[in-house]
């Protein structure tokens, strides 16, 4: 479609214009909490411009008619996947996983060996490295957690990183700097020599990864003993983020640890109910 576009409508579609910027950063806002401040208006456009293009849209006027017409909200989300910023790594801040193996993961393995249950939440997990990587810490401690009832959940807004999580297939992962102990844990042994990194069945089967969006309801029953919800709430404004801590803090278990991203920081009400437990580390009091 993008053949039939005149010069004038090309030239349209490489700038947004003042009042749908507004529109599109006022909807991003309500839907998933995510600021979009007038620094990012090239973010916006580069990011939409092809969607325009494929979509056979001469601007940006023309996009925002399109979401928020009745039967928008399927574009909506597309738009929110193109518009989140996924960058994650392997073992990212690594402190937090050394913490986990060491002080946070080994008594929930005895009572999870007492026949009590350990949940473990990776909010806002991208494609999957997160919940992966806390899946091997936790192996690591814990080599017969399948055994027990022992599950890490793993949520985010954006379906397509959803997806890449659940096909658990990482053609990057051999530059990672990843552990030997952990990428034997992860990919097993040996690789094929295709380079297919492949997350293996059993570390796999502790992590189930689903669509959420942390500014809805939140349809998990029982409470966390660990949340890591780390480089999300950077893209929220300050009462955005104070509302996410209160509903960590309703979910976490007394005593249960919250991780955060290296520059964020628990704030509002909520922080009376966190106490330090370590770098952007936090225990619910
Ligand atoms: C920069 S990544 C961080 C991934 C991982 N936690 C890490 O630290 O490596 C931020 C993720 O938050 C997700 N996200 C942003 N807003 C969200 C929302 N309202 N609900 C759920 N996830 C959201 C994005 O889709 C993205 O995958």
């Amino acid at each position: 479609m993008s053949g039939i576009l005149s010069p004038a409508a090309g030239a349209a579609i490489n700038e947004v214009d003042d009042r749908s910027f507004r529109r599109l950063a006022d909807r991003v806002y309500a839907d998933c909490g995510i600021v979009l401040s007038d620094g990012k208006r090239n973010l916006v456009t580069s990011r939409l411009a092809r969607r325009l293009r494929d979509l056979g849209l001469e601007d940006f006027d023309a996009y925002c008619r399109f979401i928020e017409a009745p039967d928008g909200a399927e574009e909506r989300r597309q738009m929110i996947s193109l518009l989140t910023t996924n960058v994650t790594k392997f073992f990212r801040e690594a402190h937090h996983f050394t913490s986990l193996e060491q002080q946070v993961l080994p008594p929930l393995a005895e009572r999870a060996r007492a026949g009590g249950r350990v949940r473990i939440w990776s909010a806002g997990c991208s494609s999957g490295q997160e919940p992966y990587s806390i899946a091997a810490t936790l192996r690591k401690v814990m080599p017969d957690a399948a055994k027990h009832d022992v599950r890490i959940l793993g949520t985010d807004i954006d379906p397509e990183m959803i997806r890449l999580g659940r096909a658990a297939v990482y053609p990057d992962a051999a530059e990672a700097p990843i552990p030997p102990e952990m990428r034997r844990l992860m990919f097993g042994p040996a690789q094929p020599s295709d380079k297919v990194w492949r997350i293996v069945p059993d570390l796999k089967a502790l992590v189930t990864l689903t669509e959420l969006n942390l500014m809805q309801d939140w349809p998990m029953r029982g409470r966390f003993d660990v949340i890591f919800c780390r480089n999300v709430v950077i893209y929220f404004d300050a009462p955005t983020q104070a509302r996410l801590w209160t509903r960590f803090a309703e979910v976490l278990a007394p005593g249960g640890f919250l991780f955060v991203g290296h520059s964020e920081r628990v704030s509002g009400p909520a922080a009376s109910q966190f106490g330090p437990a370590g770098v952007t580390q936090y225990r619910r009091l």
